[in-house]
C-alpha cells in the first residue's frame, strides 16, 4: 500500500511527457481528463515494447513471440479482475472501449433477453453511448426505455426511480458519475432496488474507474464497462464485465476467429468465456498496456491520488465561483474532480478558443449528452476536469485567463 506516502505532484508529472510540451507559446495546462487522460511513459513504453520485442498473434500460435504475447494479454486480463474485484478471469471482456461495451450487453443480452413491453430504465444524466444502444434494441424488442429525472444540480430523482421499477422492468443501465457533471450517483441503493424488482444493473464505470474503489462483487452489479484511456492507458482497449452465469447463458456479439469451438458449414460451436465475446484477433498491444496502466495506478494508490483530486476540485470550485456571472452546474459534494460551468451571455466554444490561445485544454459543449442540456436548458457548459498530475497553480493560469477571456467577450 502507498496510502501513507506523501504525494509529490511534481514526481508525478515527471512520468508524463506530454505534459512538457507547449501549446501557442505557453506551458500546456490540460484540464480535459473527463474526454481521456494522458498516459505515463511507462504505458507508451508498453506499446512500443510489444512491437519492437513480442509482437505476435495471440492464442494460436506455438512459437515463442506467440507464447509471450498470449501470456502477457491474459496477464492483463488477471490484473483487470483483480483491478475490478471479479472473481473470475472469465468474467473480463476486453473490448474497444466503454461503448462497445454498453452496446455488447445491449445486443447480446438485449436480443436473448427482451420481449414486447419490457422496459429498461436509464437516467437524464446518460452520454450517448449509454442510450443510442438502448434505443436501438429497443426498437428491435418493442421494449420501451424510461428516463430517471434529475434536479437542476444533477441529483437523480430517488423516488422517481422507485416508481419506474415495475415488473416490466428488465435492466436498468446508468452511468457511475456523471461525464458531463462529476456527479456520483447512488448506485448501490439503486443495484438494491432493482435486485428486489428482480431487474439487472449495467453501471457505466467510464467516469468512476479512474476515482472510485470500485469492486464488482460488494458493489453486486450485473455489468459494468469502462475504457482503458481513461484510466491512463491506451486508446482502442475497454473492458467488459459480467457475472459469469449471465456471460455464459448470452449468445456471442460478434462472429469470427477466437470465438469459436469448433465450425462446419451445418453449425459453429463457441468457444468458453472469455473468448466467446472476443472475435477476430484483439487489439493485444493495448490490452497488455492497460495492464501497465492498472499497474501505474496500484503503485501510485488511488485513495492517493483522490484525496489529491480533492484539493483540487474543493480549490477550483471555490475559485470559480468568485467569477461573475458563473455559475457551477453539478455544485454538489458527492462527486468527482470536475468543474462544469456556464457564464452568463458567453457561449462555451468562444470561451474554448480564447483558453486554447493561453495553453489551457478543457472540454465545452454538450459532452455527447444533448438530452442532459436540453433538461438543463443550456446549450452546453465549459468542464475543467481534473487529474493528479494537475496543480494549484494550473487552476490559477485558468481562473487568471478567463478573467482575460471575459474581458474580451462581455
Ligand atoms: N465521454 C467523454 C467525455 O466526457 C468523451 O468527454
Amino acid at each position: 500500500m502507498t496510502d501513507h506516502i506523501p504525494f509529490d505532484v511534481e514526481q508525478l508529472r515527471e512520468l508524463f511527457p506530454i505534459l512538457k510540451r507547449k501549446v501557442k507559446g505557453k506551458d500546456l495546462v490540460y484540464f480535459d481528463n473527463a474526454a481521456t487522460s494522458q498516459k505515463p511513459q511507462s504505458v507508451v513504453d508498453a506499446i512500443s515494447n510489444y512491437y519492437s520485442t513480442y509482437n505476435a498473434n495471440i492464442h494460436r500460435g506455438l512459437h515463442t513471440l506467440a507464447d509471450e504475447a498470449t501470456a502477457a494479454y491474459e496477464e492483463s486480463r488477471v490484473a483487470v479482475k483483480q483491478f475490478v474485484g471479479a472473481s473470475s478471469h472469465e468474467e473480463i471482456i476486453f473490448t474497444k472501449g466503454t461503448t462497445e461495451g454498453i452496446n455488447l450487453v445491449a445486443s447480446s443480452w438485449g436480443r436473448a433477453n427482451l420481449n414486447p413491453g419490457d422496459e429498461i430504465i436509464i437516467s437524464t444524466l446518460e452520454h450517448h453511448s449509454n442510450i443510442v444502444p438502448w434505443q436501438m434494441i429497443a426498437e428491435e424488442r418493442g421494449a420501451s426505455i424510461k428516463v430517471i429525472p434529475i434536479d437542476d444540480n444533477g441529483i437523480l430523482d430517488m423516488d422517481a426511480f422507485k416508481k419506474l421499477l415495475n415488473a416490466k422492468t428488465k435492466i436498468v443501465s446508468i452511468i457511475h458519475v456523471s461525464n458531463a457533471l462529476g456527479v456520483i450517483n447512488p448506485v448501490e441503493e439503486i443495484i438494491s432496488l432493482a435486485h428486489l424488482n428482480g431487474t439487472l444493473v449495467m453501471l457505466d464505470g467510464a467516469q468512476s474507474v479512474v476515482h472510485l474503489d470500485i469492486d464488482v462483487q460488494k458493489l453486486d452489479c450485473d455489468f459494468m464497462v469502462f475504457s482503458g484511456h481513461k484510466i491512463y492507458g491506451p486508446t482502442g482497449v475497454g473492458v467488459m464485465y459480467g457475472k459469469k452465469a449471465l456471460l455464459e447463458a448470452m449468445p456471442p456479439y460478434q462472429g469470427g476467429g477466437e470465438m469459436i469451438k469448433e465450425v462446419t458449414f451445418e453449425k459453429t460451436t463457441y468457444n468458453e468465456l472469455p473468448f466467446k465475446f472476443e472475435a477476430g484477433t484483439p487489439n493485444i498491444a493495448d490490452v497488455i498496456a492497460l495492464k501497465t496502466a492498472i499497474d501505474f495506478i496500484n503503485k501510485q494508490g488511488k485513495n492517493r491520488m483522490r484525496e489529491y483530486e480533492e484539493t483540487l476540485l474543493v480549490y477550483a470550485t471555490d475559485k470559480l465561483k468568485s467569477i461573475e456571472g458563473l455559475k457551477i452546474i453539478g455544485d454538489v459534494p458527492n462527486k468527482v474532480s470536475v468543474v462544469s460551468f456556464i457564464i452568463d451571455g458567453v457561449h462555451p466554444q468562444d470561451l474554448a478558443i480564447l483558453l486554447d490561445n493561453q495553453g489551457i485544454a478543457v472540454r465545452t459543449g454538450h459532452h455527447c449528452a444533448q438530452p442532459l442540456m436540453k433538461r438543463l436548458g443550456i446549450v452546453g457548459t465549459t468542464r475543467a476536469s481534473f487529474a493528479p498530475y494537475n496543480t494549484i497553480a494550473e487552476i490559477d493560469i485558468l481562473v487568471s485567463a478567463l478573467h482575460k477571456a471575459l474581458k474580451m467577450l462581455k
